[in-house]
């Protein structure tokens, strides 16, 4: 898919306050400092669309982009943020949770998970969660240029194998770099087949 435009439509804490829900919608969502703006970015083009930052926890709110007119990718804030209260934590879950599970034009959750590490139990929770609210959700595994591809396979072979214990169906999975672009493209072309079902 070509993208033609990028363009920041809001940031927000408050479920009544999103964009009207009337395009299709595609959040990407992770731990914090997994690289889900950088992806952002890398897929779109726009170096500097959303904010990114060594930090972890640099994404604080829901943010939306429309891009080329007729689709919302959403940025949304890390989980497992270490340096935050439990107040934030649990503030962060229930609105994370509430628009994940609320929003009508959600097509699909991309989960983003370091592909360096094996897998880890906050992610996998995670997954879970979206099985048991039924909400389609597909593999993005991150930051492949930081290691080799035997790794990142390896990982990745643990995960899914970690997931079908409650999936019948584990469902795809992207392997993705921000900085070599490597499966931006296929990334995007899924979310373009998805558009035109
Ligand atoms: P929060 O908003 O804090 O939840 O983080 P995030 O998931 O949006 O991560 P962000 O995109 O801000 O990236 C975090 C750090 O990882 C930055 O220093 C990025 O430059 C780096 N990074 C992200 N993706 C990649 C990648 O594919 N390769 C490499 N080498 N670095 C990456
Ligand atoms: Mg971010």
């Amino acid at each position: 898919m070509l993208i033609k435009t990028a363009e920041f439509i809001c940031s927000n804490t408050q479920i009544d306050k999103l964009p009207e829900p009337n395009k299709p919608e595609y959040a990407f969502i992770g731990r914090s400092n997994v690289g889900k703006s950088s992806l952002i970015n890398a897929i779109t083009g726009r170096k500097y669309l959303a904010k990114t930052s060594q930090k972890p926890g640099k994404t604080q709110l829901i943010n939306h982009f429309l891009i080329n007119d007729n689709w919302y990718l959403v940025d949304l804030p890390g989980y497992g943020f270490a340096q935050t209260s439990k107040k934030n934590r649990s503030d962060w879950e229930k609105f994370i949770r509430a628009y994940l599970t609320r929003r009508e034009t959600l097509q699909c959750v991309f989960v983003l998970i370091d592909s360096r590490h094996e897998p880890q139990k906050i992610d996998l929770d995670f997954v879970y969660w979206l099985g048991e609210k039924g909400l389609p959700f597909m593999l993005v595994f991150t930051k492949a240029d930081k290691h080799s591809g035997v790794k990142s396979d390896q990982n990745i072979a643990k995960f899914r194998r970690a997931l079908k214990q409650w999936f019948e169906e584990v469902p795809a999975h992207f392997l993705t770099s921000s900085e070599t672009k490597i499966g931006c493209d296929e990334l995007l072309n899924t979310i373009g087949d998805i558009n035109e079902n």
